[in-house]
């Protein structure tokens, strides 16, 4: 069984999550940074985890085109899809269903909404200043969620072994 994990990541959270599913998952992982390598082969993958964040409203277009260009491909093997963003709840939760197409959510065998940072070191002055007017937030602040990733992470290693999952 080969695994690999497509991601885009700003600042760090999304790829931050790609290592950490790495280390929880029982089973070697490929993991690709869509950011540096926008071409991606997914015919060799038998299972495909896609993790994106949510900047303004929207995750990455490179992912967007993705999903959208090799949504058949993606809708033949296990799936699993996870989103890093500071909104918490409901709010979390519809960005995730506005982001991932329908058919993808349906076919994905686990979901997961991983929390976020805003690190102040890693943002220009544009974003600086987006985020201190929208959020309200002028420092550092993390709600990275490990018990998520674990979670999300003990859905794939039951999927692996063929045992059932809630
Ligand atoms: C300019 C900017 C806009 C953002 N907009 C949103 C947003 O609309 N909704 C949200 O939940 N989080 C938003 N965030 C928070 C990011 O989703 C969060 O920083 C996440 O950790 C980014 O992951 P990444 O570093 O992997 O890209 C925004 C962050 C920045 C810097």
């Amino acid at each position: 069984m080969s695994i690999i994990i497509v991601f885009q990541s700003k600042h760090g959270s999304t790829e931050k999550a790609a290592w950490e599913l790495q280390k929880r998952i029982d089973q070697d992982i490929y993991i690709h940074d869509l950011s540096k390598n926008k071409k991606i082969n997914l015919h060799k993958a038998d299972m495909v985890i896609l993790g994106a964040s949510i900047h303004a409203g929207k995750i990455q277009k490179r992912m967007r085109t993705l999903m959208e260009t090799k949504k058949d491909q993606l809708l033949e093997k296990p799936l699993a899809l996870y989103l890093c963003c500071m909104e918490t709840g409901e709010k979390a939760r519809e960005q995730f269903e506005n982001n991932f197409p329908q058919p993808l959510r349906e076919h994905a065998v686990a979901t997961g909404l991983f929390g976020g940072a805003f690190d102040f070191t890693k943002m220009n002055f544009f974003e600086k200043s987006i985020v201190k007017k929208v959020a309200g937030v002028s420092e550092s602040v993390s709600n990275f969620d490990e018990n998520a990733i674990e979670k999300f992470s003990q859905t794939i290693n039951a999927v692996l072994k063929g045992q059932p999952t809630d």
